[in-house]
């Protein structure tokens, strides 16, 4: 198959037939799919072409997936994908940049200045560099491995070349996210090593007097504090002020993970719950979080980019490393990197300052106004009052349903609507994450009105 003028019509002729049928279908869809077994198909031994892909895909795979992308999709804290996204990320796929380095064409530069316009959005100095990444977590194992390359420096050992062997670390924070474990993991640190300090009373922010206790009693050489800006269940902020002067004073590296957090600066500006951020070592955010953006679309910053680099450089001849620009491979995981600045420039562009705030603030208005019905109904318990975009409650001794899992598999199977489960407190409870643009008054309505009638 080429891309004859017959195949681009056709192209574009189906494209417009799938996206028209799933935008008009997309309120009826289920939430979350709930046939998810696929049949074996024969491999084609010669191509099928085009036609026969669309025709197999609408056969076997559009009906079958969720409604992920629509407003009443409130699992885990992710987004949906705005139409100027949707459609940059058309252009991502039609022009197929490689983003490894700058000089191959002008996509690399708006990966910088893309960056540069999220700094201005989150009121952030422009000292902080960065890259995008697949997502979050990719973004916090940057932070880990930027931290062990600054922990090993400051023992006189590069890690990045001599390996972890003679240097001694000590990690801390209160309630990081699961992917920040992980990423411990993966830095060779291991998920377990980290120490953890106290949270505030009936909070999961970390508890600064701890904090500063434990630094002061540490010999150790090295140290690395993460910080949450906002856990992901309560969105709980740590007290980043206090403890990037903590850090500072114990020479310890600052990793906070914001990943949905940080949108909390377009509504209170940089005085609000992130108050400090700017002085972290490095920031975790995800522009398929809260900024709307189709998945894969993390961001690592860092005010330290030399640590980033030591850690990610690639050495192969073929691969031209001496060039005097950019190299972003030299900066993450990948060599190759697909152009994922595109459709955040676009959703810049498209809804500007104003506009994106406007979403989240939307969001936050129905998150509260979720929170209220919840609170005054007969059949649920609000868990926590909501001060952000995720709610937190469970079925009363009124419930039909009488436990958690039981209630949360019944919302889940209604097709209407997704949530999480998560703990609160050790009590297991339902969390429900608004992020989507486009939720609306009426998917509450539909939403409190299944729970009304899961409850009788
Ligand atoms: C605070 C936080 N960090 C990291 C992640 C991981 O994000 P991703 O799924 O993009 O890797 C999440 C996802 O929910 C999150 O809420």
């Amino acid at each position: 198959m080429q891309y004859t003028p017959d195949i681009q019509k056709s192209m574009i002729g189906l494209l417009e037939a799938q996206f028209t049928q799933f935008r008009d279908q997309l309120d009826a869809r289920d939430v979350a799919s709930k046939n998810q077994t696929l049949a074996t198909l024969p491999m084609p031994e010669h191509g099928a072409g085009l036609d026969d892909f669309y025709q197999l895909f609408n056969q076997h795979i559009a009906g079958n997936l969720s409604a992920s992308n629509g407003g009443r999709y409130w699992g885990f804290v992710t987004g949906g994908a705005n139409p100027c996204a949707t459609f940059a990320d058309w252009l991502v796929a039609l022009f197929n940049q490689n983003v490894a380095q700058r000089g191959d064409s002008i996509a690399s530069d708006l990966e910088l200045h893309t960056l540069a316009w999220l700094c201005e959005l989150f009121f952030l100095p422009a000292d902080f560099k960065g890259v995008f990444t697949t997502g979050a977590t990719a973004a916090n194992i940057l932070g880990a491995l930027s931290a062990r390359q600054y922990v090993g420096k400051l023992q006189g050992i590069d890690v990045a070349q001599q390996g972890m062997a003679g240097v001694t670390v000590e990690i801390y924070a209160a309630t990081p996210h699961a992917s920040m474990i992980q990423s411990l993991g993966m830095a060779g640190f291991g998920q377990k090593s980290w120490h953890q300090v106290r949270t505030l009373s009936n909070s999961e922010a970390l508890c600064v007097d701890s904090l500063a206790h434990l630094l002061s009693n540490s010999n150790c050489k090295g140290k690395v504090v993460i910080a949450s800006a906002a856990t992901v269940t309560g969105t709980d902020y740590d007290d980043l002020k206090a403890i990037s002067q903590l850090c500072k004073l114990h020479g310890a590296w600052l990793h906070v993970d914001a990943a949905f957090g940080l949108f909390e600066r377009l509504l209170n500006g940089p005085h609000g719950k992130t108050a400090g951020i700017e002085f972290a070592d490095s920031i975790t955010l995800d522009c398929h979080k809260w900024l709307n953006v189709p998945y894969d679309c993390g961001v690592f910053l860092t005010r330290q980019p030399s640590y980033l680099v030591q850690t990610c450089d690639v050495p192969a001849p073929y691969l031209n490393t001496r060039s005097e620009h950019t190299n972003f491979r030299s900066m993450g995981i990948e060599n190759s990197r697909r152009f994922r600045a595109l459709p955040v420039w676009a959703t810049l562009i498209g809804y500007g300052k104003k506009g994106i705030k406007k979403q989240i603030e939307n969001n936050v208005v129905l998150a509260q106004a979720f929170a209220q019905w919840l609170a005054k109904s007969e059949h649920y318990e609000l868990v926590k009052p909501c001060e952000l975009n995720v709610v937190l409650f469970c079925p009363n001794a009124s419930h039909s349903l009488k436990s958690v899992e039981a209630c949360l598999t019944a919302i889940n199977a209604s097709g209407r609507v997704f949530m999480t489960p998560g703990v609160w407190q050790g009590k297991p409870i339902i969390r429900a994450a608004l992020s989507n643009w486009e939720t609306s008054e009426s998917d509450i309505e539909q939403v409190t009105t299944l729970l009304q009638a899961l409850g009788e």
